[in-house]
């Protein structure tokens, strides 16, 4: 049932491939362009599931064999991901449009090979549930009402009222992350830590005081619905 779902959404992705490319991103530039390439050239394959799960063995040593990552938020929880979204981040830690020294040597060539590699290994992902919140990946309540508020207002509309993200625009589910992660996220973003991130995603950022992006993570990290009704809208 999950892997016949992983596959139906990456046939979508593939159909929003031209939407994606013209929508998401304001200003194009190199790496964007070698991005944008992978990125298509990734998503109009067809997923092998059990090619998939072999290549995950690597990855399963920092992120564990269910997805999970650790609650405190060093690792992120990436099972049930969009596949968009997964291939979109493992691609742009290729090309620089995300810093990160583990997740670059683990996603260059050496470890995934090609575009059939990056689709496999992402449909896999895709394909893992996603669990309920545990109480050490959540915040400390203190800034929740603000939170929810913020993210009503300012995140919704992209994230979702579930925030269960958009599998056809690249727009991460956030529900059920870990808390650490989300507020690490927000802060790096705001900091220009994320040169991939759009200009206006990151002004967004800027506008939140520390307590409301405490409060939005700690809301987010809450919230872990199932996705499978989801998924595909
Ligand atoms: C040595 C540990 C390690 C290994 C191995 C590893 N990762 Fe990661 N991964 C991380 C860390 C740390 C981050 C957070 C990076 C950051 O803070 O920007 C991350 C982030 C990610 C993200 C971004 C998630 C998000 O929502 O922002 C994805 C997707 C991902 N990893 C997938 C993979 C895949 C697929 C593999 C195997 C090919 C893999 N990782 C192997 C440590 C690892
Ligand atoms: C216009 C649509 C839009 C709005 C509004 C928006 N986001 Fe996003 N968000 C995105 C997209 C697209 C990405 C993926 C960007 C990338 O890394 O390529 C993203 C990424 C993120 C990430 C990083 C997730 C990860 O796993 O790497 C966080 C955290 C986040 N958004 C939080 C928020 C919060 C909090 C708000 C409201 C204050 C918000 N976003 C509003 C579209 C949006």
């Amino acid at each position: 049932m999950a892997i016949a779902n992983a596959r139906h959404s990456f046939f979508l992705v593939a159909m929003a491939l031209t939407a994606f490319a013209e929508t998401t991103w304001s200003q194009p530039s190199e790496p964007r362009g070698a991005h944008d390439r992978e990125f298509r050239e990734a998503a109009a394959l067809e997923p092998d599931l059990t090619r998939g799960a072999r290549l995950y063995d690597t990855c399963a040593a920092c992120h564990g064999a269910d997805g999970r990552g650790t609650e405190d938020g060093e690792i992120p929880a990436i099972a049930g991901q969009h596949g968009s979204v997964l291939l979109n981040q493992i691609i742009g830690f290729r090309h620089e449009l995300r810093w990160n020294q583990r997740m670059r040597h683990f996603t260059d060539r050496h470890h995934l090979a090609d575009a059939q590699d990056l689709t496999d290994v992402a449909a896999y992902v895709a394909s893992l549930s996603r669990f309920p919140a545990t109480a050490k990946g959540i915040g400390d309540g203190e800034n929740l009402r603000a939170g929810a508020s913020v993210y009503f207002q300012h995140c919704e509309r992209c994230h979702g009222p579930l925030g269960q993200g958009n599998l056809l625009m690249s727009r991460p589910r956030l529900a059920g992350q870990h808390y650490a992660y989300l507020l690490r996220q927000m802060q790096e973003t705001a900091a220009a830590g994320r040169p991939g991130m759009d200009r206006r995603h990151v002004e967004l950022m800027k506008l939140l005081t520390p307590e409301q992006m405490r409060g939005v993570a700690d809301y987010l990290s809450r919230v872990s619905p199932d996705l499978t009704s989801t998924r595909n809208r």
